[in-house]
């Protein structure tokens, strides 16, 4: 056999924001992959790390008054605990925080000098003069210029969605310490990509097919999906511009070298590097030399060098990536595979929704994380396609699919085993028999005679990351097995001790039928294939297993006591999961600008996908369709009255225009009935009535506070009616 070796790569998430559900579309895609590779011995080494510099980091770290060591830390500590918890198995999980990372950097960097493709240039950029730094746009608000919209990001509005830069924000603001910012000159080091070098370089590298190292296809396999190709292609005809890559300080990241400090790689430069300092700080763990680092990472070598990524950075892996990595003497990527992004039940991930499901909270709610890698295999492709979470469609599927047909084979049949012949198998298969499991483990090609093993297409679509049509594929052998159990009733054959051969050959052809099934869903569950071993008295399976002549275990092989090996998905825990990730609607839970998700802001990608909820990993911006749902009213206060037996509320009688409420408050502390009797407050309207100890409260009003001071309730300018709406 071929063997290959291959670095595998998934993008580092950003040390800014939790591991959530869309994440994991890619960080299962790649495991699955790596797992199958590897169950065809094949040598893979699946490296990632967190992405952890730049300005949210260093600001987010300064409002929590810890160092950004300190933020870097914890988070990389809680990515890790999700991906362990969704098993995906990185032989190598670092940080781009690294001396492996920065040496790389300095190295790539200097050489690109040398090869006069690096520049310098005056660039003119909005700067705190209060904070001290140049501002992203994303960190500048202000006016929009089309709609007049107040509090509007520096690159776009919310409220009418027109895209323009931070100059022309009126009365702009730094959203970082509210001064108005300043436009101020600095000097910018620049990736000269528009090097006619690179352009060359790039067409080529693109359409550049690469022979199949495969065993299982003999195809030419090109090196980015259609999809992606045909992207770069207008990338590539656009013209390409040349790429900043300096910040100025402070910044948290690595100093450009010659620069005194003064000057730092941009985020964007050192991410991918990242890759490289993560493997290598794995090879030198493992006590690999130089040279077989270099077989990696330098050109001319045997090896594959992939990357998963979502087609949100494809520009940044396919152009600027690549580019960088070959006119500074390293290797250039294989291969990049692009996926699309998740949606929820058809639509964006949303908060407000709940659909915005942290990895965490999904561990935590005790869902099986073995159910959503099923799920994901059986809706990925090799395309750029967004996939769909349908919970309808998930319980159906998970319920159906995984405990229905396949875990269903082996409680049908071990019992008989274990009862009536010591738990032990035969191989004394006789003919019907036989042709039963042959017709499961081949499908039928065309009309001929002409057979397939299906481990052998089931591999093939592993490869091709058609892990649709291989759990597809798979399922169709596990019908098989199932008609085949609901042909011969076992059951029936027990009842008589004169079948007792005849119910021996049936369960251990089905149990031989689970354990191939085994072999074919390992890559997608890891735990629950493990667990299927130990109750099959077998090791650890590979897909040799699968293909071996065979296929039969041996006569006489003992397996062990059935224990159930995973539960079906109840709806009411998908419900408790979205209610806990649903966010409160409530104002007084609004972060400052600053702690909002800033993850897309050090983007900058020409092709991120639309309107991307309101920037991926959000902490809790909503947008402004949610706050519109939100009825906010002004409301006159026509009766206030203690309520016996609680000491924190008063009862509030309140007008608003057409109707009256009634409200429970927590303001006791603060007013005496009768201070408040007449006063107009702003109220929550459409607030699902709650039911109290004292009768039912139908809204809230709204009172500031902050736990010491307060509350204070909200009141109108002068001049406004009850009923009058807020917004
Ligand atoms: N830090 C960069 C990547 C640097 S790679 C050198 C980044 N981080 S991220 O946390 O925003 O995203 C990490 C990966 O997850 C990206 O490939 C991204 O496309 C993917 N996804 C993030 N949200 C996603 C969905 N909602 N759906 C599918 N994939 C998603 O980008
Ligand atoms: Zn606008």
């Amino acid at each position: 056999m071929n063997k290959r070796k291959i670095l595998v790569t998934s993008a580092l998430p950003y040390a800014n924001g939790s591991i959530h559900l869309g994440h994991l579309v890619e960080y299962i895609q790649t495991d699955i992959w790596v797992r199958f590779q590897k169950m065809l011995a094949h040598e893979v080494h699946y490296v990632c790390a967190d992405d952890t510099h730049g300005t949210p980091v260093m600001l987010r770290a300064d409002k929590e008054g810890i160092t950004p060591e300190q933020l870097i830390s914890r988070m990389w500590h809680e990515h890790k605990a999700d991906f362990d918890g969704f098993h995906v198995d990185f032989d190598n999980y670092y940080t781009t925080d690294s001396p492996e990372n920065q040496e790389f950097c300095e190295d790539i960097y200097r050489q690109l000098e040398a090869a006069n493709l690096i520049a310098q240039r005056s660039v003119e950029q909005f700067y705190d003069p209060v904070k001290k730094m140049f501002l992203p746009d994303r960190y500048i608000k202000g006016e929009c210029p089309n709609c007049h919209t107040s509090d509007q990001y520096g690159d776009s509005c919310e409220a009418c969605g027109a895209t323009y830069s931070p100059i022309d924000l009126i009365n702009p603001y730094s959203a970082v310490s509210g001064a108005k910012p300043e436009r101020r000159a600095s000097k910018h080091y620049f990736f000269r990509l528009s090097d006619p070098r690179c352009k060359a370089f790039l067409k080529e590298w693109v359409f550049e097919s690469l022979p199949s190292q495969s065993d299982v296809s003999l195809e030419m396999k090109p090196r980015l999906q259609p999809e992606a190709a045909n992207k770069m292609n207008e990338w590539l005809s656009g013209g390409l511009a040349d790429w900043d890559i300096s910040r100025d300080a402070p910044y948290f990241g690595f100093p450009i070298p010659g620069t005194a400090g003064k000057k730092f790689f941009y985020v964007w430069l050192d991410a991918p590097v990242g890759y490289f300092g993560s493997f290598r700080n794995y090879f030198k763990k493992k006590g690999q030399s130089q040279a077989e680092i270099d077989e990696f990472l330098r050109p001319g070598g045997e090896t594959e060098m992939v990357h998963f990524i979502g087609k949100d950075i494809l520009y940044f892996h396919a152009l600027f990536w690549p580019a960088m990595l070959k006119f500074s003497g390293y290797r250039t990527p294989t291969q990049i595979y692009a996926h699309g992004f998740l949606t929820v039940n058809g639509q964006k991930m949303s908060k407000s929704r709940g659909t915005f499901i942290t990895a965490e909270s999904y561990l935590k709610q005790g869902l099986n994380p073995e159910w959503l890698r099923y799920y994901y295999a059986a809706k990925l492709n090799d395309a750029m396609e967004d996939i769909d979470l349908n919970f309808n469609d998930f319980i159906a599927r998970v319920n159906s699919d995984l405990i229905g047909k396949y875990i269903n084979i082996a409680s049908r049949c071990s019992g008989f085993i274990n009862k009536r012949f010591d738990g032990k198998l035969t191989d004394a298969i006789s003919e019907p028999n036989r042709k039963w499991f042959n017709q499961f483990l081949f499908c039928q090609l065309g009309e001929g005679d002409t057979f397939l093993g299906r481990h052998v297409s089931i591999a093939n679509f592993y490869d091709r990351r058609e892990y649709g049509k291989a759990i597809k594929e798979i399922m169709l052998a596990a019908d098989i097995a199932n008609q085949y159990v609901d042909r011969m009733k076992p059951w029936e054959l027990a009842k008589n001790r004169k079948d007792d051969a005849e119910l021996h050959e049936i369960c251990s052809v089905t149990l031989n039928m689970f354990r191939i099934l085994t072999i074919y869903l390992k890559p997608v569950l890891p735990k629950l294939a493990a667990d299927a071993e130990r109750f099959l008295g077998v090791n650890s399976l590979t897909w040799k297993d699968a293909n071996s002549q065979n296929r039969l275990l041996a006569d006489g092989h003992q397996i062990n006591d059935y224990k159930h090996l995973i539960t079906r998905v109840d709806p009411e825990q998908i419900e408790k999961l979205v209610k806990i990730n649903q966010e409160s609607l409530q104002p007084a839970t609004q972060p400052s600008p600053i702690t909002q998700d800033v993850q897309t802001m050090e983007k900058n990608s020409p092709i991120l996908p639309q309107e991307e909820e309101n920037a991926r990993g959000s902490k809790a911006m909503i947008t402004i369709d949610d706050f519109a749902r939100i009825d906010l009213r002004v409301a006159k206060i026509i009766e206030a009255e203690e309520v016996e037996g609680a000491d924190k509320l008063l009862k509030l009688t309140l007008d608003l225009g057409s109707e009256q409420r009634t409200v429970f408050a927590g303001i006791k502390s603060a007013y005496n009935p009768d201070q408040l009797k007449g006063r107009m407050t702003i109220m929550v309207a459409n607030l699902a009535p709650r039911k109290m100890k004292f009768g039912i409260s139908d809204g809230m009003v709204l009172a500031a506070g902050d736990g010491n001071d307060g509350p204070y309730l909200l009141a109108p300018d002068e001049g406004a009616l009850p009923g009058m709406r807020a917004k």
